[in-house]
């Protein structure tokens, strides 16, 4: 941190800088006094901050020690030696941390923190799943709760999930629970892929050929980005290069320029130099792009904010340091089952 943040002054000056176009600047002036008093914190309690690239700007630019995807950030909580672990993101991110972490008191700052994905699936359709499919290995969006990545062989974010896929090196998968993400997957190596309904006395003709057993779970925010949305941006921006988390549907997918994980997807706009960009993703992160890019223009399609990750607040964020509040806890027998699917996964990369 440099020296200027350490004062609501100074803090305040370091973000109407990156966020003037962003934020109004009585925001900033709150935002900057909470933030500091945030740190101060964080530092008598000796605490981590955790930051996904979805945080809003003014908490993403002011408090976390580390930004990132749920790759990185996984890595980042498995490393930390902090006494505290506060996770700005959603609950299964804060659970990753805590299946890695164990020893750690983890924190997320608000409980209503949630996930459309996480919530899709319980552990109990994983093992139906896995009654219907023996033997089939289950690989797991690491965007689900930590009593269903205790079932799964192995995890998955949309950083690694092709590669984690391809080192089964097995005939078949389960991919759960996103459907899009799936599909992108099935699409990237080829793959047939099938999506089972609930009815579990639904049955698959014998001779079909599949080599990927799906879910319908969708991401709230990113299944709302259609082709026709792409189509309208490049009549008006031929030249619009466009990026698409691969949370989108494989058909948004196909009809963008690029797609990967929130940090692919930064990395390649600061390390391309194209006339303008549009990110179908998050709003936020649209927002924290532009700030850090200021040279670079930057299409706006965006009227999706996730709700979750809009529940994390600089004031939840005090709070939560403050009150220690709201505490991860799991169950020891899950988590270790759990462990070894996340580990298994950070082992690939
Ligand atoms: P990333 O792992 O790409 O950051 O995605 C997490 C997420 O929840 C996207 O909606
Ligand atoms: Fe879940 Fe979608 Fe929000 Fe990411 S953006 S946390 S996948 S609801």
């Amino acid at each position: 941190m440099t020296a200027e943040k350490t004062t609501a002054e100074g803090m305040y000056e370091y973000l109407r800088e990156k966020l003037s176009d962003t934020v109004p600047d009585f925001e900033l002036r709150l935002k900057a006094g909470l933030a500091v008093e945030i740190n101060r914190l964080k530092k008598e309690k000796n605490a981590l901050i955790l930051g996904h690239n979805y945080m809003e700007p003014a908490l993403f630019y002011s408090i976390p020690d580390y930004v990132g995807d749920s790759l990185e950030l996984s890595r980042r909580a498995a490393a930390a030696d902090q006494d505290i672990i506060v996770f700005c993101g959603v609950k299964f991110m804060a659970e990753t941390a805590k299946i890695l972490n164990p020893t750690k008191k983890v924190l997320v700052p608000s409980p209503k923190a949630g996930c459309s994905l996480a919530e899709s699936i319980t552990a109990e359709d994983v093992r139906e799943l896995k009654r219907r499919f023996p033997g089939v290995p289950v690989v797991t969006y690491i965007n689900t709760y930590a009593e269903v990545k205790a079932e799964s062989d192995i995890c998955c974010t949309s950083g690694n999930a092709a590669a984690v896929v391809e080192s089964l090196n097995s005939d078949k998968v389960i991919f759960i629970p996103d459907e899009y993400l799936a599909g992108n997957i099935a699409r990237e190596t080829g793959k047939q892929i099938i999506f089972p309904t609930r009815d579990p006395r639904h049955q698959f003709p014998e001779d079909l050929d599949y080599q990927m057993i799906g879910w319908p779970g969708r991401c709230e925010v990113h299944e709302k980005f259609t082709v026709e949305d792409i189509e309208n941006v490049r009549k008006q921006f031929p030249d619009v290069v466009i990026l698409a988390h691969p949370e989108c549907s494989p058909a948004v997918v196909e009809a963008s320029d690029f797609s990967g994980s929130t940090t692919a997807m930064i990395r390649y706009v600061e390390k391309t130099r194209a006339p303008r960009y549009l990110l179908l993703t998050e709003c936020s992160m649209g927002d924290n792009v532009a700030a850090n890019n200021p040279d670079k223009e930057m299409l706006r399609l965006c009227s999706v904010r996730c709700p979750h990750m809009n529940e994390i607040t600089l004031e939840d964020t005090l709070l939560s340091l403050q009150k220690e509040q709201f505490e991860i806890q799991i169950d020891e027998e899950i988590r270790l089952r759990a462990y070894r699917a996340v580990e298994r996964m950070l082992a690939i990369g």
